[in-house]
């Protein structure tokens, strides 16, 4: 049978064996892998094959014989649809469980080196509300239901909320996100109630036209809330009339700003940011440190983890006060001044300038003067002149995006060998793979993974290395 044939084949009784990192679960049939979307395991299901590659099918329950004992009943309403936590029918400690394994499964077959005993992963004390941090999209392609999609009613378009997975253009309306705390779902509904009443425009991506085009909400633990709406339309009229809707309705936003984005993508690079109301930044707190966070800055989405993430962190640095350390990918420097009171002195590095300015006002607000900071792309700004001028360092800290660590980073790494490394990763595939280009010289001595984000198949790994 041709590969095109096998779509819509319907796989009998398939058992579902294994939740995987991409949020989908796992089977087998004949020779084949199957991914299931929607499984878990446990379960044993008729699916249907969506896509039939050499490999592997991807593939949709429709019909369940029997349900795995790890269900448990999904708490929100846009469960299934949203694609935003694909483990919220799977009790937390099973959940825990997969995101165990995929941090071994990727340091055993991907990474190929020695490895210590893994430590059991922390779990999130919260595993509702976490989030610090969620961007919602304008459309006036509102992703429709199957049963509205049959009716020849006319329905509202407009939606506010998230892409639906795999559609760039289609957006799911949000009622209530169970990630971030209830102020973050008022000003989500109150700001799309206000906007459909005035009939302002919401975003035609495939068009670029319309005046709203997203929404950041930022919270901080002190109680701090930063709101950016992002225009596409130039507007001054249209934009002040939502600027002041927000101003007087949510007295609790401290930090009320916003953007014209014209360009054809949504991100904030290159979007000058006004603050209309309060202050141009939030305040997190930590162990008594105030970071200051800007619009564009990055800071880990789940404060209270990353408190124990840190700590981790740190421990795994073994500094005495002695230390020159790096502390790569800084961000906005939360780590650096997280650990400058047990080192000699920390120099951070950071692509994004704005982050930058944030990491040295984060210095100096905290008194923290064995700091420096730079900006620019790692794998030119790590170089032979860098040491030269900062000094060869006794730890590397070093948390890279999800892509990991690029080639020239990793060389320099082993180029300057520093007794002790410490690498946080947010992606353990392209940890082990990192992992396995220093083996030439590290040993992995601890590994430590840490739950940040509930309900999702993401998972925090903090690995110590040592030089052999
Ligand atoms: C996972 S975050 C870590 C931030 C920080 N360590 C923290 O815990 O808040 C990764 C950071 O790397 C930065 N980044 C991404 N690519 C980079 C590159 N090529 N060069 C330098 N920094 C980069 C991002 O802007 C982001 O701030």
């Amino acid at each position: 049978m041709g590969r095109k044939a096998k779509r819509g084949l319907i796989i009998e009784n398939l058992e579902i064996l294994e939740a995987t990192a991409e949020g989908k679960c796992m089977g087998k049939h004949e020779d084949k892998v199957v991914f299931v979307n929607g499984g878990v395991p446990g379960d044993i299901a008729d699916v249907s094959v969506v896509r039939d590659r050499r490999r592997f099918y991807e593939a949709v329950p429709v019909k369940f014989h029997q349900l795995s004992d790890k269900r448990q009943e999904p708490i929100c309403e846009h469960f299934g649809v949203c694609g935003g936590c694909k483990w919220q029918n799977m009790q937390y400690k099973y959940q825990l469980f997969y995101k165990q394994k995929q941090v071994t499964d990727n340091l055993v077959r991907l990474g190929k080196i020695e490895l210590p005993e893994i430590k059991p992963i922390i779990p999130s004390e919260n595993t509702s509300f976490y989030r610090n941090k969620l961007e919602y999209t304008f459309s006036n392609k509102r992703w429709l239901t199957d049963e509205e999609v049959k009716t020849d009613e006319a329905f509202e378009r407009n939606a506010l909320g998230f892409h639906i997975p795999g559609r760039f253009d289609k957006v799911l309306n949000i009622n209530k996100c169970h990630l971030q705390s209830d102020i973050s779902n008022q000003i989500l509904v109150g700001i799309r109630e206000f906007a459909l009443k005035n009939k302002l425009s919401f975003f035609d991506l495939r068009e670029q036209h319309g005046l709203l085009r997203n929404i950041i909400i930022r919270s901080s633990v002190r109680g701090d809330l930063m709101v950016i709406v992002f225009f596409h339309s130039d507007n001054m009229d249209e934009i002040n009339l939502v600027m002041n809707y927000l101003k007087k309705t949510f007295k609790e936003i401290t930090s009320l700003q916003y953007g014209i984005n014209q360009k054809k993508n949504d991100t904030p690079e290159g979007v000058d940011i006004v603050v209309f109301n309060g202050e141009d930044h939030i305040l997190e707190e930590m162990e008594g440190l105030l970071f200051k966070v800007g619009p564009k800055s990055f800071y880990q989405t789940n404060s209270n983890q990353a408190y124990t993430l840190y700590q981790i962190t740190r421990e795994f640095a073994e500094l005495s006060g002695k230390e020159l350390v790096y502390d790569l990918y800084t961000g906005t420097g939360t780590i650096a001044n997280f650990v400058a009171k047990n080192a000699k002195q920390v120099i951070g590095v950071e692509y994004v300038p704005e982050a930058i300015e944030d990491a040295k006002v984060n210095s100096q607000r905290n008194k923290v003067d064995n700091t420096r900071f730079y900006s620019g792309d790692m794998k030119d700004v790590l170089n032979e002149a860098f040491i030269t001028e900062n000094g060869t360092p006794d730890v590397i800290i070093t948390d890279p995006p999800r892509a990991g660590m690029h080639q020239n980073v990793v060389d320099m790494i082993l180029r300057i060998a520093a007794p002790t490394v410490v690498y946080v990763s947010c992606n353990p595939a392209t940890q082990a793979r990192d992992l396995q280009l220093l083996d030439v010289k590290y040993k992995v001595t601890k590994v430590q993974p840490v739950d940040m984000f509930p309900h999702t198949q993401h998972v925090e790994n903090v690995v110590q290395l040592k030089l052999k």
